[in-house]
């Protein structure tokens, strides 16, 4: 068993949701369609042929839900925002029912003494912006700033931080790439020039929200890993340096140091993105922080077929290998890479096949992996890392994606036929957790 790590005393402890996955209320109060409402039309797309329109109705019991943070003892809570929510089209008139449900949760958030952790773009484009062209279309990149600073002008002093996207890798990737995610494309060339877009959407957010000058820290959500070569074989370590280039370098390259990665853009050839004069210093703007997810490493065998990651400490129920150490060494290298402001780690947790029994959630292997990971992230801290706070995925079992319900990540089970929520063991566990971290500090 690891040790308890030490964390330092105002280290923020929370959870992570994000809209389409929680909310539900799909047509409520004048929210318009958005990318993922209409992707679930389609029942090949989502495993359990499951839609976002009840998901697990946070919009209605959003009261509960904080109570069940506070409850927790947790201080912060990171949420998204549905953009067609708020702005049904995606551009024109804003629908001020949808900014009274946020104020309605900030508020009840504020209450509690729970900071709030907003992120703007978690996956759910305005189905009006996609008619015109989605992210391909490099105007949806100025309506997302328009969209920014509005959200920055009505709860930047109310919100503790903004970030602009939440892991563009995959709304690159798995919605222009492969069409694993809405809106469902397929194309190399498209999930390249999106992802040009999507950095140059965060940029264009940042200098719109500045002139607001609302006190709210602003930064950007990656996806990270390293990538590890199987053998020492010269193929599998070129595919892992690439691989390292074109998901960790893509993203940090151009925030910053102002360009993107060498062998990368060469690796793309002629698929490399449109870029005009002037994006890539939009894009190299300073952040106030960082917020890192972390779920697994890359393993890179160039073998047919290739030689599996040995997943020494198991794989969780989406088959995604346990890897804690992979957060240190992961925290090490973007540290020596990059001139890194604050850091959030703003997802991290696993999928458990989890049931309730007599009215409790046992889910050791969740226990275990969040314990394993904070001792990994304490580790990269001790090593100069300047991380203020840990976000565990999720609050809630809800929509995961092309998953649909089939796959839990929360700390708390959510019966989808009633609605019912049961504090699993990884709950208490990590309430008793953050309370020994505030203990050590009292105590001191
Ligand atoms: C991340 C997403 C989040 C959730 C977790 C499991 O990639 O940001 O919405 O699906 O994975």
């Amino acid at each position: 068993m690891t040790q308890v790590s030490h964390f330092p005393a105002d280290f923020s402890w929370g959870v992570a949701t994000s809209a389409f996955q929680i909310e539900g209320a799909a047509n409520e109060d004048g929210k318009g369609p958005s990318i993922w409402d209409k992707f679930c039309e389609t029942p090949s797309h989502i495993k359990d042929q499951s839609n976002g329109i009840v998901a697990c109705d946070h919009y209605h019991r959003y009261r509960e839900d904080v109570g069940i943070i506070a409850s927790l003892g947790l201080d912060s809570y990171r949420f998204s925002m549905a953009w067609s929510r708020v702005q049904p089209q995606g551009k024109g008139a804003w629908n001020e029912a949808g900014f009274d449900f946020y104020a309605r949760l900030i508020d009840a958030l504020c209450e509690k003494n729970i900071a709030p952790h907003l992120t703007l773009y978690h996956w759910d484009l305005p189905l009006g912006l996609q008619t015109a062209g989605g992210w391909l279309a490099r105007d949806t990149a100025y309506r997302f700033a328009d969209y920014a600073q509005e959200v920055a002008h009505r709860f930047g002093h109310r919100v503790a931080s903004i970030a602009t996207h939440n892991e563009p890798w995959c709304t690159a990737n798995l919605g222009y790439g492969n069409a694993q995610f809405a809106p469902g494309v397929a194309d190399a060339k498209s999930a390249i020039q999106v992802s040009h877009h999507l950095l140059l959407s965060h940029g264009l957010a940042l200098q719109a929200m500045r002139q607001v000058a609302a006190p709210a820290q602003l930064g950007i959500v990656l996806n990270q890993w390293t990538a590890d070569a199987a053998t020492d074989s010269a193929a599998d370590r070129q595919m892992a340096e690439l691989e390292y280039a074109r998901s960790v370098q893509w993203f940090m390259g151009p925030i910053f140091k102002g360009h993107y990665p060498e062998l990368a853009l060469r690796a793309h050839g002629v698929n490399a993105p449109v870029v005009h004069e002037g994006d890539m210093a939009i894009i190299h703007q300073k952040i106030d922080f960082l917020g890192v997810n972390y779920y697994f490493r890359a393993y890179c065998s160039a073998e047919v077929p290739p030689r599996p990651a040995p997943a020494q400490q198991g794989v969780t129920d989406m088959g995604w290998e346990i890897y804690p150490q992979g957060l240190t060494e992961l925290l090490l290298k973007l540290h020596a890479e990059y001139t890194l402001p604050s850091i959030y780690i703003t997802e991290n947790g696993m999928a458990n096949a989890d049931q309730v029994e007599q009215a409790k959630v046992p889910d050791a292997a969740r226990i275990d992996f969040v314990r394993e990971h904070l001792a990994a992230l304490a580790k990269a801290m001790a090593h100069g890392v300047d991380v203020r706070g840990y976000f565990l995925w999720s609050l809630l079992d809800n929509f995961e994606w092309n998953s649909g319900y089939s796959k839990r990540f929360g700390i708390v089970h959510v019966d989808y036929l009633t609605q019912q929520r049961t504090l699993k063991d990884s709950a208490l566990w990590y309430r008793d957790y953050v309370r020994q971290q505030r203990a050590i500090h009292v105590a001191a």
